[in-house]
This record gives C-alpha cells, structure tokens and sequence, in this order.
C-alpha cells in the first residue's frame, strides 16, 4: 500500500480557452498522479455535471467551485487512502456526492481526481498507465482502431452543418503509424477539395475542416472524394464513421436539419440515414436519433444493427445502468466511453464491461474541449477497448494523444494494432462484402 499524502487542484485552461481542473495527487514516498478535465459542448442530459461558477467573470466559466471540491472534501476524504485502491477512492468520492449527476462536487471535479489516482497507482507501481489499467481491470492490452474527423460540424462549428462529425476509420491499415498516415493524406485531401470549391471556413473545435457546405449530403460526397483524391478506395482500407449527435437538432420525436431546411420526425430521420447507409461506406454510426427517441434508436438498431455499429454517446452517457437497459430494449451496440460523463474511473469500468458482457463495441473518447492530458490513449490501450475517437487530425489537445499511442506501439509492439481486420458488427470489407453478407 501506499498512502495518498496530499491532492492538489489548480485552474488550468483547455483547448477553447477555457478554465478548467488539474489534479495532482502526491503520495507519501513522493510519487505523483496528474490529470486534467476535459469538458463536452454537446452534452447529454444524463451525464455528470460540469460544474461551472455562473456570474459576469470568464463569461460563468470558472472553475473555483470545482477546485473548491478537491482541495476541501475530496483532499480530506482520500488523506490516507491506498493509491492503489481505485475501487476503494472512487467509492470514498461518491460517498462525498451520492447525487446521480454529481452536482454537488462537480464532475469536473470528479474525473480529474479520480484520473489523477490512477497516473499516480501506476507510477507508484512502476508501470505505464496502460499496463496498470490491463492489470487492474484483466484485459487484454491492444492498440485502438482511431476515427478521425474530417469535417467538424454541429455544436463544434458554429451548427454551420448538422451533423456534427465526419469520420474515417482505417481498419485495413496494417499498424498504427499507418493509420495516421492514410489518415493525413485523407485530411489534406478533404482540405484541398475544399479550398478550390471555395467550401473551407478554417477548422472547428476539434482541429477538423469547418466546412462552408450546402447541405449535409455534400460533407459526405467531399469526404468520398476526399478518400478517392488519397488513392484510396472508398470501403476498403478507409470507410467512414459519422457521429449524428442528433440530441443537438432533435427532441420530442422531431428532427431539424437547418442546413437541408428539413423538418422530419423519427421515422424519415431513419430514411434519411438508411439512404446514406445505402449509399456510403459508413461503418459506424453514433447517436442516429435524439436521447430521448428510445423507440427510434430500437427501431434503427432493429433495421441497421447487423451491419453497422450503433454507438450511444449522448444517448448512454457511459452509465452501466443505461447500456444494460439498452441492451435488454435491444437499442444501440456500441457504447462510447468518456471518464467525464461517468465521474470517476471505476464507474467507467463498470460501463466497460457491462458492454463488453453483451459483445458490444466500445469506443473510449476524447470530448470537445481538450488538453494535454493523455490519459484515453492510455485508457484504450490498456482495456483493450478496439477504438479510440480524439478528434481531428491537427491541434495539439488532439495529436497528443495519437502521438501517444504511437509511443505505447513502441513499448507493445505494433502487433498489437487491432486493425487490419473486420469491425465487430459491421460489414466492413467493402460493399462486396454487404452483397456477400445480404
Ligand atoms: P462533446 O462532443 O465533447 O462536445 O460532447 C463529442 C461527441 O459528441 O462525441
Ligand atoms: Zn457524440
């Protein structure tokens, strides 16, 4: 064992230049743990809060109520404790908050002091975090499958496109090196493209395209061409991931496409998505109906599950109760995975393997707001997640963590690379597999 001696909060500032949480968690023999909190834009309902000060100062954004948490209760709390009981200094957090969104200490709060006792375990074990986390949760460690955005949209770009993420995916990439670089000249390409259709607007906030398109079919057609332009066939080595985030344009069984000036309800959103399905290389599909269209992502599931992930963000908030209660409505086969949803490390354990249990994907993601911080690179790898999403492919707060899992691919081995074959639950192969398949 060894003691917890002091945790420490500053205020530090993210990617959009906003405040946020670091946690330093010093133990007794002097080793420390840090980590910082990302922040979402497009947040679900369900997901712990991102607890903000209000008022005229930093536009409401400060954090001191957040810090406040940490260096008051949670410090006084976790003097003591055994690092190495995640278990044991999660659990003593919620005792702090038993709120369902912790609303009281902040999941700002929260995620960083609980990320920070982790760095702080494994460096007090001596291992990298993502050997830690394989050996306290017994997974099988292995690089993740990246999706990359291309083109950012939604909350992320000023709603300039509805849709709010463009993606590839490079399964049929042989290493990890080699899916950033197949992923570079996708990303250039797309930007290309752009420049000489006059359709390029600067990037959005997580470093991909922000896209001056007039609809939101045309993201998808560029991002084809996009492909082709990088030598590559559309649906062999690259296919394409979209995140919908439909909870941004959605609610009451009605969806809003302000770029396509459609209005539709639950039943043409899925034709809509069923015509681009038809029609392009999507191997994956995240939040494709609103959060609160249980009916529509069960019928979507019921329509599309077998060849397509089906991811819940938004829609499952990485809480084990909601995959589970998914699964049982048979809603959704994929699970996003973001610590700060949850709160705290050991319960996004828990959502890890009660989607694991059922065979579901699972995909563990940065959020909008970003840092330096490294740690889900770290927390793919070492769960053996299958799937990484960062963002775009520029901007530090984003390359630190491919980069990272470029240096963790020195250490395991580029064996370890998950790619270079099928996705569960999805007809990638090309569409002659989907012929094959149907
Ligand atoms: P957010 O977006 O971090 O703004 O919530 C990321 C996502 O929807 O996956
Ligand atoms: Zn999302």
């Amino acid at each position: 064992m060894t003691a917890i001696k002091d945790i420490n909060a500053r205020r530090v500032w993210d990617s959009r230049g906003k405040p946020t949480v670091e946690v330093d968690v010093i133990l007794e023999n002097g080793v420390m743990g840090r980590a910082l909190a990302p922040a979402g834009a497009s947040r679900g309902t369900r997901e712990a809060i991102d607890l903000r000060d209000g008022g005229a100062a930093l536009r409401g954004q400060n954090i001191q109520s957040a810090l406040n948490s940490v260096n008051g209760p949670i410090a006084a709390s976790l003097r003591g404790f055994d690092a190495q009981d995640q278990n044991g200094a999660d659990g003593a957090i919620l005792a702090l908050d038993p709120s369902p969104l912790k609303d009281t200490l902040g999941g700002n709060a929260t995620v960083a002091t609980s990320l920070a006792v982790l760095h702080a375990a494994a460096a007090d074990a001596g291992r990298p975090l993502w050997a830690h986390i394989a050996e306290i949760t017994g997974s099988s460690p292995a690089l993740p499958l990246p999706e990359i955005q291309i083109f950012g949209g939604g909350a992320h770009a000023g709603r300039r496109v509805d849709i709010q993420d463009f993606m590839i995916m490079v399964p049929g990439a042989a290493s990890f090196d080699e899916v950033m670089e197949i992923t570079s000249e996708v990303y250039f390409a797309a930007g290309d493209i752009m420049q000489s259709k006059g359709k390029l607007a600067g990037v959005a906030d997580e470093g991909g395209w922000w896209p001056n398109f007039s609809s939101n079919e045309e993201a998808l057609e560029t991002l084809i061409q996009a492909i082709e332009k990088a030598g590559e066939t559309p649906g062999e080595r690259v296919v394409v991931s979209l995140d919908i985030a439909a909870s941004e344009f959605g609610k009451d069984g009605w969806y809003h496409l302000a770029l396509d000036d459609r209005r539709m309800d639950s039943a043409e959103m899925i034709e809509m998505l069923s015509g681009w399905l038809d029609t392009y290389p999507i191997v994956a599909i995240e939040d494709p109906l609103s959060e609160d269209d249980v009916a529509g992502t069960i019928e979507f599931t019921r329509r599309f599950g077998d060849r397509v992930q089906i991811i819940g963000d938004d829609y499952l908030v990485t809480n084990a109760d909601l995959v589970r209660n998914a699964q049982s409505q048979a809603a959704c086969n994929a699970v996003l995975i973001k610590v700060n949803q949850a709160g705290t490390v050991t319960e996004s354990f828990d959502t890890f393997r009660a989607a694991r249990e059922k065979g579901w994907g699972t995909i563990v993601s940065a959020r909008s707001g970003e840092t330096e911080d490294v740690s889900i690179s770290h927390l793919a790898t070492g769960l053996g997640s299958g799937q990484l999403k960062v963002g775009s492919f520029t901007r530090s707060e984003r390359m630190v963590k491919w980069n990272e899992c470029l240096r963790i691919q020195d250490a395991l081995g580029s064996t370890s690379f998950v790619g270079g074959k099928p996705l569960a639950n999805t007809w990638w192969g090309g569409k002659n597999n989907k012929e094959t398949a149907a």
